[in-house]
């Protein structure tokens, strides 16, 4: 992999891994804190009888007072501004008019544009009251992702995030999705490098300062494999076991690592009250 400033790249995918500066930095900054914003406000919001459409709107009406635009709004012909996944759908779900029911786990998902650049964050709600095994898999998907994240160094490789995150998720009798990972991301939505939530510490893509991308684990109650539904984006667990995301957009600094979507009220996973 070669690295090229991405202040002189063309915006689009080129094969290389773009190295932001600090004015970047600055606007990722701004991108993130707004999404970790968003997804603060619809804690209030998920609740059963709630359709996910409704969170959809929420998040639509949410980027247009904030000067932003959901960035999956007609993404290769995506036509929602959120990714809504309930309990064994492991990503992409698409919002519906259809009610959530007391006991679902469900992941929202949020990018948004801001001046041009993207934030992009998940986390996992809770709808009413859920059963123990849900709450152990939304605390092992959190801890996976922060521990994926506390492994990101300049000097360091790809590999040691997914390296982190698999250690940890197979240890507790838990699966990581394969199918679907991380991303390169700044002013394109989808770039250079994947960021993959296995592997061997060392190995893959060296990390540099300046790299912006997502972390974004996906972890099964069940096995890893998944299956695309006939809609051409939903994707569930083939053994229809529980399946939970967080995602956090990051950037690798001189020291270690930023990261720009963390709640500005603390709040990082469920049960966000009491
Ligand atoms: N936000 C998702 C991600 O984390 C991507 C959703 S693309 C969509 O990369 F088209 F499905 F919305
Ligand atoms: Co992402
Ligand atoms: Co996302």
């Amino acid at each position: 992999m070669s690295f090229v400033d991405a202040a002189l790249a063309p915006p689009r995918k080129t094969g290389q891994i773009k190295l932001h500066n600090a004015e970047a930095f600055a606007a990722m900054r701004r991108a993130g804190r707004l999404v970790a914003e968003c997804l603060d406000m619809l804690i209030g919001e998920v609740a059963p009888g709630v359709p996910t459409e409704k969170i959809d709107r929420l998040v639509y009406d949410y980027a247009m007072d904030h000067g932003a635009l959901p960035a999956t709004l007609m993404y290769r012909g995506y036509r929602k501004s959120t990714c809504t996944s309930i309990n064994h759908v492991v990503c992409h779900g698409i919002p519906n008019e259809k009610p959530m029911r007391e006991g679902d786990i469900v992941n929202i998902d949020v990018t948004l544009i801001l001046d041009g650049w993207h934030g992009d964050s998940s986390r996992m709600y809770a709808v009413g009251e859920i059963p123990r095994r849900a709450e152990r898999l939304i605390d092992v998907t959190y801890e996976a992702m922060m521990r994926g994240i506390a492994a990101i160094k300049p000097g360091g490789a790809t590999g040691d995030i997914g390296a982190a995150i698999q250690s940890y998720v197979e240890a507790q009798h838990m699966s990581v999705v394969r199918d679907f990972c991380g991303h390169g991301l700044g002013r394109l939505f989808h770039d250079e490098p994947n960021i993959v939530h296995v592997g061997r510490a060392g190995e893959g893509t060296a990390l540099r300062p300046g790299m912006f991308f997502t972390v974004e684990p996906m972890i099964n109650l069940g096995r890893p494999h998944v299956k695309v539904l006939s809609d051409g984006w939903t994707a569930v667990t083939r053994d229809r076991s529980l399946s939970a995301q967080f995602e956090h957009t990051v950037g690798v600094t001189d020291k270690g690592v930023e990261i720009f979507t963390t709640s500005p009220k603390g709040l990082h996973k469920p049960p966000y009250t009491g």
